[in-house]
């Protein structure tokens, strides 16, 4: 049984695979429309969502399969106090597979624990969003044939941003990478993701100007100043219109450089850069229901099976991220990992 927590969790060859199905569908998407017939797939939306809780639905139904589930928790048992391990456990029992989004870090992974079904991570509060790395590689791929050999600026909120840590871990398995992290210092990459970054050898700069950053760029992904995670509003509001990108500062681009976000925008790209065939972010969004498309197929393939039991935890947790998941589900096993030396939480990838 396959879970997809994080997309280094896939092998290079998979990932290949996994690009060669997309482009099939793209191809022929009416071959594919029966694949799914009789499969469920439960989405559980803990947080807001547009393209990735639309994208999943639509990909299931475009393969024939089924949907249920919920993108509002207070429609859902969870709103009574019920655990994520319950509510996963009661899920997993109807549905093929279970694509969740949540605000806690590390909580796709604790419900691969418990699940009978594989698990997606649409994204756990600021830590991963593995499918939308696999929509910015399949629009990279698209458009400028490789994801190797390229000089990538990501801009904005650094810090809370889920789909600039994936991306950056997942471009870690591509040649000759190199990354101009562009931020204000107090949105910065998270120190975990620079750790990672120093560890795998990445090549980066960062930066907070992107008027003299663009000249070098083959990709400018732009992302939104994540409102939902500042504790203190009166820093949203100091960081909000951190970076605009706009047709007057488009002039300072190459001529092939793609400008990608993963929506949704706030006010980071204006209206007039939409019309510039270097726009690619829509095109992303499309390409994430076709990727998406494959990912389900391929997951669901080995079918169901029963996840070892786990026994309840009694210790505290070492981990101190209060947006871990372990911060409010005590129950759940402890899991460590070393990186390098260094402790890490199992569930959120934090130092401990
Ligand atoms: C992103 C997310 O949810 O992290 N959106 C998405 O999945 N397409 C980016 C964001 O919310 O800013």
């Amino acid at each position: 049984m396959r879970h997809i927590i994080d997309f280094n969790d896939m092998t290079m060859d998979e990932w290949n695979s996994l690009y060669s199905l997309c482009r099939e569908i793209m191809a022929n998407p009416m071959d594919f429309r029966d694949e799914l017939r009789g499969k469920t797939m439960a989405s559980l939306f803990f947080e807001p969502s547009t393209r990735t809780n639309f994208s999943f639905q639509t990909a299931m139904l475009k393969l024939g399969g089924g949907v249920f589930g919920f993108s509002d928790p207070q429609f859902s048992s969870v709103s009574k106090g019920e655990t994520i391990k319950d509510t996963v456990i009661m899920c997993s029992s109807y549905a093929d597979v279970i694509v969740m989004r949540t605000p806690w870090e590390g909580s796709a992974k604790a419900a691969s624990l418990y699940s009978q079904c594989p698990v997606i991570n649409a994204g756990d509060g600021g830590h991963l969003h593995p499918t939308q790395t696999l929509a910015d590689l399949t629009t990279i791929t698209e458009l400028r044939g490789s994801a190797s050999n390229l000089n990538i600026g990501l801009c904005g909120d650094l810090k809370n941003g889920r789909t600039v840590h994936s991306l950056i871990k997942a471009l870690s398995r591509f040649e000759n990478v190199s990354f101009f992290l562009i931020s204000p210092r107090e949105l910065a990459i998270p120190s975990y993701v620079r750790s990672f970054m120093n560890e795998n050898g990445q090549k980066y700069v960062e930066v907070s100007n992107l008027e003299s950053t663009m000249p070098q760029l083959d990709v400018l992904y732009m992302t939104r100043i994540q409102r939902e995670r500042f504790s203190d509003p009166a820093e949203y509001e100091r960081h909000r219109h951190a970076y605009i990108l706009n047709a007057q500062k488009m002039k300072l681009a190459r001529k092939d450089m793609i400008v990608m976000h993963p929506l949704p925008r706030v006010d980071e790209i204006s209206q007039d850069v939409d019309g510039d065939p270097r726009a690619a972010y829509f095109k992303q969004a499309e390409y994430g229901l076709y990727i998406r498309m494959a990912l389900l197929l391929s997951v669901t393939r080995d079918g169901k099976g029963l996840p070892e039991f786990v026994a309840p935890e009694v210790r505290p947790h070492a981990c101190h991220n209060p947006r871990c998941i372990t911060a409010t589900n005590p129950y759940l096993p402890i899991i460590n990992k070393q990186e390098n030396g260094t402790v890490c939480c199992g569930y959120c990838d934090k130092e401990i």
